[in-house]
């Protein structure tokens, strides 16, 4: 099937979505994902980061759809026509999706461990207004800890629903959930509950905001002061692949995460006791350093200008819808 996306072509197989018709295609043209995660099954359809415009429905049907659509759960069709940077539609539609999203999510990043990897925090960099319209109180929460490893702060929670379905589809059994709806919606305190299970420390890594926490971490430094490196070791837990990313400062390994993609989703999932309990370099055989993705706050890159398609760059509209992602400059 031929889809077209930002006026590139590609042929995908059916059934793919715009979305990962789109990560084949790679670069500028991705649209981002809070809750979209390609290991998770039903993940994705919640936060509405990834809208796009299909300005042609298919070959067959050249209607173009009459609402803007989630790339994330919607199917290419043959000769589908999409647009992402190039419509000031989506774009528009974009800046207001990071508006809703920051209404109740404080901006902490000073003090949280999500920062420099907080999909939020790039997001709300890259199309995030410079004030906020809202004038109520914003929903709080106390934290809760689940167990000694991991801190939930609700406070930071986009309901993005990916640490349910790790619970759902990782672990052997799955004790929380979303409670309530609208705007009493917040991840069920049985929460607490899920410490035992060999695989709970994955909500900490799917988590795309600073909702989840390392509690072994905590603190500890900020991640882009931090050294990562590959490494693997021969892990006895069935399920677990053992390939885990270290992050060191001086010679200490201070956090152990799985290894994750360009996109910020791990590749595969790793157990409890190569998290929490191998924080010795002896515990691992070392590959080496690990690539920092461009997209990463980490990565010194990230806050470059962005380097349009030839197309937004002839036409003035787009130029417009645009702007401000032309005036990022580099800060580092
Ligand atoms: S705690 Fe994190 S992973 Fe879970 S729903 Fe909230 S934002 Fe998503
Ligand atoms: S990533 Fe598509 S709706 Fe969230």
């Amino acid at each position: 099937m031929k889809v077209t996306i930002d006026n590139i072509s590609i042929e995908v197989e059916a059934g793919t979505t715009i979305l990962n018709a789109a990560r084949m295609i790679g670069g500028e043209i991705v649209p981002p994902a809070m809750c979209y995660y390609s290991k998770l099954q039903g993940s994705g359809g919640k936060c509405r980061t990834c809208l796009v415009k299909v300005s042609q429905g298919s070959e067959k049907d050249p209607r173009p759809m009459p609402k803007l659509v989630a790339s994330c759960r919607t199917t290419v069709m043959d000769g589908m026509v999409v647009q992402n940077i190039t419509s000031p539609e989506v774009i528009e539609a974009r800046k207001g999706v990071v508006e809703m999203l920051l209404i109740n999510h404080p901006l902490d990043c000073p003090v949280c461990d999500q920062a420099g990897e907080c999909h939020l925090q790039d997001l709300g960099y890259e199309h995030g207004a410079a004030k906020t319209r809202y004038e109520f109180d914003r929903r709080t929460f106390d934290k809760i800890d689940i167990g000694d490893k991991i801190q939930l702060h609700m406070t930071r929670c986009i309901l993005c629903y990916r640490c349910v379905f790790t619970a759902d589809q990782i672990t052997d059994h799955r004790i929380h959930g979303i409670l309530n709806r609208g705007d009493h919606s917040e991840i069920s305190t049985y929460i607490q509950k899920a410490v035992d299970n060999d695989f709970s420390g994955n909500v900490i890594d799917v988590c795309p905001v600073g909702a989840l926490t390392d509690k072994t971490f905590r603190f500890k430094n900020r991640v882009w002061f931090t050294k990562p490196v590959e490494a693997h070791r021969e892990c006895q837990t069935e399920g677990c692949c053992g390939k885990v990313t270290l992050w060191y400062k001086g010679e200490d390994v201070i956090r152990v995460t799985g290894r994750k993609d360009e996109y910020g989703e791990v590749e595969e999932f790793i157990c409890n006791t190569c998290r929490f309990d191998k924080k010795k370099t002896a515990d691992w055989v070392i590959e080496g350093p690990r690539k920092v993705s461009n997209k990463s706050v980490i990565n010194s890159n990230h806050y470059d200008t962005l380097k349009p398609l030839p197309v937004v760059k002839t036409n003035p509209v787009l130029q417009e819808a645009n702007k401000e992602q032309f005036e990022r400059e580099t800060r580092l």
